[in-house]
C-alpha cells in the first residue's frame, strides 16, 4: 500500500490519507476579515478532491495582526457559524479541517497598528512599535480567545503559524528579536506563553500544530538544528509543519524537496511528527518523501490550485483503491 494513502492518527485526529492541502491566503475576505462564498467553495473543492486534511489559510487573531485588509480574522463571534458549515461540509467527506491562527507583527499592512518585538522594519514596510508587555499580554490573550472560537466551531486542529517572518517568528528569530528582556534572553517565551494560552481552551485530546520556518537563510538567523531546540523546550506541540524563509528579504533557491531536509531534521532531533513540502507537484514524489522516514505527511499548495481533485487522480496514478465522493464516481 502506498503510504501516501495510509491512515494517520494523532491523538483524537484522524486522517483519511497523508496529503494536507497547504495554508494559503486567498486575500478575500470581505469586511472586517469575514469568511466568503469564496472560501467556501475553495475549501470544500479541495475536500471533494480526496485531501485527508485542509489548513484554513493564515487567519488573524486581531485586525492588526492581519497582513492585509483582505485577510481573514478570528476575533471575531459571527466567523464561528461560517467555519462551522464548512467543517459539517467537509466531514461528510472524511476531510479533516483546522485553522492557522498567526498574527503579522511587523509585516501587518492593513493601516492599523504596527507591533513587533523590536523597531526594526522589514524592508519597504513601515517601522514598527516595540512592544511593550501589556502588548504582549494583549496578543496573548487572543490567541487564547481565538482558540476558544476555534473549538466552539468544531474544527479538528489549530496549527500557529509560528513561520515567515511574522509576528512569533520575530520574537524566535536573533535578527529580529534585540530585546533585553525575558522575551528577548528567551526568544522561544512568548511562543511558550501562546501555547500555553491557547491549551487553556483548545482540549488536550486534540492537536495543536505548528509551523516554523526551520531556516531563515541568513548565517546569524535560525537554522533547522536551533528550531529543534525550541521546539524540543515547548510542551503540548503535536505536529511540526515545516516551512522556510520570510523572516528577512532574501532570494531563495528553490527545487523540488528543497525543504524535505529540515523536516528530516526537526523530526529526528525533536521526536515530534512532521508535514513536509514545497514545490512537490507528483504523487510519487509526495509518497517517496513518506516511504524514506523524512517526514509523516505532505503539504500540497500550489499544486492543488491547479488541481484541488490531485488526491483522487494520484490514487489511480500509485494504484491505490480509494473512496470517491458518491457523485463523482462514473468519473473514476
Ligand atoms: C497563494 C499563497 C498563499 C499562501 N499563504 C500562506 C499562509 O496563509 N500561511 C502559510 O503558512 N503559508 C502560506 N503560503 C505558503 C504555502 O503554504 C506553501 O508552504 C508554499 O506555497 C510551498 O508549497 P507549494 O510549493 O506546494 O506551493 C502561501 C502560498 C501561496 C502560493
Amino acid at each position: 500500500m502506498a503510504k501516501l494513502f495510509t491512515e494517520f492518527q494523532l491523538k483524537n485526529l484522524k486522517l483519511k490519507n497523508r496529503i494536507f492541502m497547504a495554508p494559503m491566503c486567498m486575500y478575500m475576505a470581505s469586511f472586517d476579515g469575514l469568511f466568503t462564498p469564496w472560501h467556501y467553495v475553495h475549501y470544500l473543492t479541495r475536500s471533494i478532491g480526496g485531501v485527508g486534511s485542509i489548513i484554513i489559510e493564515a487567519t488573524a487573531i486581531s485586525p492588526e495582526g492581519r497582513i492585509t485588509e483582505a485577510d481573514l480574522g478570528f476575533y471575531q463571534d459571527e466567523q464561528v457559524e461560517l467555519f462551522q458549515n464548512l467543517i459539517k461540509e467537509a466531514h461528510k467527506n472524511k476531510t479533516a479541517i483546522g485553522i492557522q491562527l498567526g498574527h503579522a507583527g511587523r509585516k501587518s499592512q492593513t493601516g492599523g497598528k504596527i507591533i513587533a518585538p523590536s523597531s526594526i522594519p522589514y524592508p519597504g514596510l513601515k517601522t514598527p512599535e516595540a512592544m511593550t508587555k501589556t502588548m504582549i499580554n494583549e496578543v496573548i490573550r487572543a490567541f487564547g480567545k481565538a482558540a476558544a472560537r476555534a473549538e466552539r466551531a468544531s474544527f479538528d486542529f489549530i496549527e500557529i503559524h509560528a513561520a515567515h517572518g511574522y509576528l512569533i517568528n520575530q520574537f524566535l528569530s536573533p535578527l529580529t528579536n534585540k530585546r533585553n528582556d525575558e522575551y528577548g534572553r528567551n526568544k522561544s517565551l512568548f511562543f511558550q506563553e501562546i501555547i500555553l494560552e491557547i491549551r487553556k481552551f483548545w482540549p488536550p485530546e486534540k492537536a495543536l500544530l505548528v509551523r516554523v520556518s526551520a531556516e531563515e537563510y541568513h548565517p546569524e538567523g535560525n537554522h533547522p538544528e536551533d528550531i529543534s531546540k525550541i521546539l524540543k523546550e515547548i510542551p503540548g506541540i503535536d505536529l511540526v509543519d515545516v516551512s522556510s524563509g520570510g523572516v528577512i528579504n532574501v532570494k531563495i533557491d528553490t527545487y523540488p524537496n528543497y525543504q524535505v531536509g529540515f523536516s528530516e531534521t526537526i523530526k529526528k532531533q525533536t521526536g515530534l511528527p512532521t508535514i513536509a513540502g514545497g514545490l512537490i507537484t507528483k504523487a510519487e514524489e509526495a509518497n517517496s518523501i513518506l516511504e524514506s522516514g523524512q517526514a509523516d505527511l505532505i503539504y500540497l499548495g500550489r499544486e492543488l490550485l491547479r488541481n484541488p481533485y490531485f488526491a483522487l487522480r494520484s490514487s489511480k496514478e500509485l494504484k491505490q483503491e480509494i473512496e470517491w465522493p458518491k457523485p463523482y464516481i462514473r468519473a473514476k
